[in-house]
């Protein structure tokens, strides 16, 4: 790889232990991938933040790194694995609090902001069309690059970080216009009628398309709710980082129109794809918010939990900086009254809930169905109507 003056001077060092160690990350990277070079990049997103995925190994590694090292582009983190302020009621145990703070604190010493959150394009992280970044979140990932049009790989949390602490990432994959190009036509007759709809239909069609490029023709119209259950759901079933759809994201129209596979997608696949995602068993949990609720889901939650009590527990996931919003619009004391949680910085799947004795969650993300299965959880895949009938 052909690397600048200054480059060459942090791989050799000269800028500190830990820009070093982030750099041998990324030219390591870069010459197993065949990136020529490097490129500077706007923005981070690490992913790796729970303990529950970290371990003490991963406190270990960040401290080394937080000696000298230092965040040189706007940086913010995925979930952890626990609500920061109030683990206590979420009956988080305290070693595992502690630890996580732990985590977090590293982090902080390295300059990464601590938004906790898989929607980061929701909480001022937002990156503009064309612009490099490098993120981990897969969801996030697929997101930023098919319907904002930014520039990103599938990082991984360590080359995310490294990317962070050197402003660089390697110059391949979905930075080169060719990495963009589609690769599976799918053909959508199926009427999609609510998030959970396009969520269903990116879980059946990212099992297909691998780690390709879907290109979707015949939805008619797509909100950014449906949007990022979508790129969700693409991400979990499949290794999709990219997708296009025909009249509706940014580069639909300029992808070359070369032959490539084709996938339908009707009604009884739509159905199909539901039930997949279901198990058996009553609901004991229930958690909406996979990936984080937007305000929009959040006012429409508390128009539905108004006035209500509920029988089981709900987590409605968000980020902390969408929650300041609904603690302003008054959408927050409505959803706390009912004795729902509202779960900021964390989710259901990155927080211990398997320890914590649920047997049964019922969510309306195809992502969180497939994660929290490989917790060893069941699910119930409902609409957002129907787990909060569940809850009450
Ligand atoms: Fe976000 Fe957790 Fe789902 S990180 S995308 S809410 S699994």
């Amino acid at each position: 790889m052909k690397l600048s003056q200054t480059e060459s001077s942090m791989l050799a060092g000269k800028e500190g232990r830990a820009t070093q160690k982030c750099m041998e990350i990324l030219v390591a990277l870069g010459e197993i991938y065949g990136a020529d070079r490097l490129i500077p990049v706007s923005s981070a997103q690490v992913s790796g933040v729970s303990y529950k995925n970290l371990g003490d190994a991963g406190i270990e590694f960040l401290d080394e790194l937080a000696v000298d090292g230092r965040a040189r582009v706007k940086s913010t983190l995925n979930p952890a694995g626990m609500d920061l302020s109030s683990w206590k009621e979420q009956r988080i145990n305290e070693e595992f609090a502690r630890k996580q703070l732990e985590v977090i604190g590293a982090y902080t010493r390295l300059g990464l902001e601590p938004a906790c959150t898989c929607t980061p394009y929701l909480a001022g992280n937002l990156p503009a069309f064309s612009e490099h970044i490098a993120w981990s979140e897969s969801s996030a990932v697929v997101y930023a690059n098919s319907v904002l049009g930014a520039r990103t790989n599938r990082e991984g949390g360590p080359s995310a970080l490294a990317a962070s602490l050197t402003g660089r990432t390697p110059y391949y994959g979905y930075h080169l216009d060719e990495g963009r190009t589609p690769t599976l036509r799918v053909e959508v007759s199926a009427l999609l009628e609510s998030p959970e709809d396009f969520s269903a239909m990116g879980y059946y069609v990212g099992k297909v398309a691998r780690n390709g490029v879907p290109y979707f023709r015949g939805v008619e119209s797509a909100g950014l709710e449906d949007l990022k259950t979508l790129s969700a759901a693409l991400a979990s079933s499949g290794g999709v980082a990219m997708f296009h759809m025909e009249g509706i994201t940014p580069e639909a129209n300029m992808a070359p129109k070369q032959s490539m596979d084709s996938l339908s997608f009707d009604s009884g696949d739509l159905r199909n794809a539901r039930e997949t995602l279901s198990d058996s068993g009553q609901p004991d949990f229930i958690a909406v918010g996979c990936p984080h609720c937007s305000l929009t889901e959040l006012a429409t939650i508390a128009q539905r939990l108004k006035g209500r009590t509920l029988k089981r527990e709900l987590w409605v996931c968000c980020s902390r900086a969408v929650k300041e919003l609904a603690d302003k619009t008054g959408y927050s004391r409505t959803i706390e009254a009912s004795g729902a949680r509202l779960a900021c910085d964390t989710c259901m799947v990155v927080a211990p809930i398997e320890s914590m004795g649920f047997t049964v969650v019922a969510t309306n993300s195809a992502k969180a169905c497939h994660y929290l299965r490989n917790n060893g959880l069941r699910v119930r895949f409902l609409p957002l109507e129907k787990c909060l009938e569940e809850a009450m």
